[in-house]
């Protein structure tokens, strides 16, 4: 909500100066007068330079829309618009120039110091000139026989459709929610162990599907499941997960699809291994944001041929304490939700992960040889940080891919390689601006090897300031004391770590 207000303050105010500027082509004036113009806003904010041409649509905008947008904005999308023809694209033109600008669109989280990622989206300083130069001159179309056209950013992968699995009913989100998280069983009938190469994850409804992950369900874990379903009792099928799959311990992840992502192939060599008889279970978010309906998500797997050998992928995740008091003091009263007892009394009501019973003893303080008091202690409540030092397993391993992940109090999220040494010190993820809506997995163009001895540092920063509440079925929350935990209003500092053993 406070985005989509900072985004309309915006709107008015860069509005007007883009009108400004197109009176000025339109009266012919020169661009010394530009110049005079833009200098004074570049103090607000980061004007793109005007080009010695009039962009338009058919010739210049619309291979970069091609290029890099319409994987999303396109009929039934995910996105809210399309930009696939030109009526679109003109009457979005004003939006387009300061998402673009302000490096929104398209959406692209790691920034910072993070490490070289495949699939990295985002626009040349020149493509995001021509979008605001096209859009100050009046969005104008240009000749449709001067029409050029690009191929998509977002390289299609693609991967073999050895085996292929889905609820086998189609699921229909509560419309009364703007967010719904469900979790579904697949069963891949596998009798012996198998390495999984590759897969591909097919929402039935792009329209609510907001991300799937995947995890291994071993044998020993399937009677949880069918007990939260029991419990459960919703003739929908499937069970409410939000956050995680909810368990007495975590799974394995085994992949993960987020909008505009395609098939991901594991790095050569490598495989995630499903154990005999275990199950997958499938988590889908849906956002109701843009409509209702039904889905049914299907998940293809690409299968190593018997007797051929792999690396293992191996995840792991590291994870920091949770402790954000409230902006106030903090209060005695065990009744007020922003007492630290309240809110793990509230956490484990709702009797929602295993996770919270692990942290609740305040083991995880002690693991990461955290202070309680250092969290309490009256400070910059926007600016609540966390972090913990795990020593890596003694083995050389090679990091792969990294995701972070946080809910919606979160400001940002690292993870580093020996932080405290400016030799071996090396970042492996860092998103500067955390958005709940965007996660993604992240694969890393090179590997980066750490070895025994090594230092693995997660850090994540909340703000829990009124301003930074989520809305939550409409209404604005009111800060509490908040800790780790899988539902909406809880929190976690987490990474998922992918890596072979070297
Ligand atoms: C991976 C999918 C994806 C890609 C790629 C993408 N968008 Fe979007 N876009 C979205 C979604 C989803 C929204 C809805 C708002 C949100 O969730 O952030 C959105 C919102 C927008 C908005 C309105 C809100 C805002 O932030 O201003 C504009 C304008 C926009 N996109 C333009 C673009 C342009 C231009 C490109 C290409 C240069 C692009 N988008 C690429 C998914 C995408």
């Amino acid at each position: 909500m406070t985005r989509v207000f900072r985004l309309m303050l915006m709107l008015v105010f860069l509005g007007s100066a883009a009108y400004a500027m197109r009176g000025l082509f339109v009266a012919g004036e020169t661009r010394s007068l530009h110049e005079h113009t833009s200098s004074a806003l570049l103090a607000v904010s980061n004007i793109p330079p005007l080009l010695d041409y009039i962009p338009n649509y058919y010739q210049h905008v619309k291979p970069i829309l091609e290029a890099n947008c319409v994987t999303c904005h396109l009929e039934n999308g995910i996105a809210p618009f399309k930009l696939t023809d030109a009526a679109s694209a003109v009457e979005f033109s004003r939006s387009v120039y300061i998402a673009t600008r302000d490096k929104r669109m398209p959406p692209w989280m790691p920034g910072g110091e993070s490490p070289a990622f495949h699939n990295t989206r985002g626009l040349s300083g020149e493509e995001i000139a021509i979008l605001a130069n096209w859009s100050w001159s009046g969005a104008p179309l240009g000749k449709p026989e001067n029409a050029k056209s690009a191929p998509s950013k977002d390289v299609p992968v693609s991967v073999r459709n050895d085996l292929q699995l889905e609820p086998g009913f189609n699921f229909a989100p509560n419309a009364q929610l703007s967010d719904e998280y469900r979790c579904f069983t697949l069963d891949p009938k596998f009798d012996t162990d198998r390495f999984v190469t590759g897969y591909d994850i097919l929402p039935g409804n792009r329209k609510l599907v907001h991300h799937v992950l995947i995890y291994e369900l071993p044998a020993s874990m399937i009677s949880q499941v069918t007990q939260r379903e029991r419990e459960e009792n919703d003739a929908r099928g499937g069970y409410t997960c939000f956050g995680g799959p909810r368990l007495s311990s975590s799974l394995p992840l085994l992949g993960a699809w987020v909008p505009g992502s395609s098939a991901t192939k594991f790095p050569a060599g490598t495989a995630a291994k499903v154990r005999g008889g275990s199950r997958l279970l499938m988590q889908v978010h849906y956002n109701l944001f843009n409509g209702t309906g039904t889905d049914q998500t299907t998940l293809k797997l690409e299968l190593g041929s018997a007797g051929t050998a792999f690396k293992t992928l191996q995840n792991f995740g590291p994870t920091a304490p949770v402790e954000i008091p409230c902006p106030s003091d903090y209060p005695d009263n065990l009744n007020d939700p922003c007492n630290r007892s309240a809110a793990y009394a509230r956490v484990l009501a709702l009797n929602n992960s295993g996770g919270n019973q692990r942290r609740r003893d305040g083991r995880i303080l002690e693991q990461c040889r955290k202070n309680l008091q250092d969290y309490l202690t009256p400070r910059d409540r926007s600016e609540i940080k966390t972090s913990c030092d795990y020593p890596v397993p003694p083995v050389q391993l090679e990091i792969r891919g990294i995701a972070g992940h946080m809910h919606y109090l979160g400001k940002n999220i690292k993870v580093e390689i020996n932080p405290d040494n400016p030799e071996k010190r090396k970042v492996l993820l860092e998103i500067p601006r955390w958005d709940f809506h965007w996660q993604g997995f992240y694969w890393l163009k090179t590997p980066v090897v750490v070895n025994p001895g090594d230092t693995v540092r997660i850090s994540c920063t909340f703000d829990n300031s009124q301003t930074n509440q989520p809305y939550l079925n409409g209404e604005q929350q009111k800060p509490r004391y908040i800790v780790w935990g899988e539902s909406t209003g809880e929190e976690m500092c987490l990474s998922f770590i992918q890596a072979t053993i070297k």
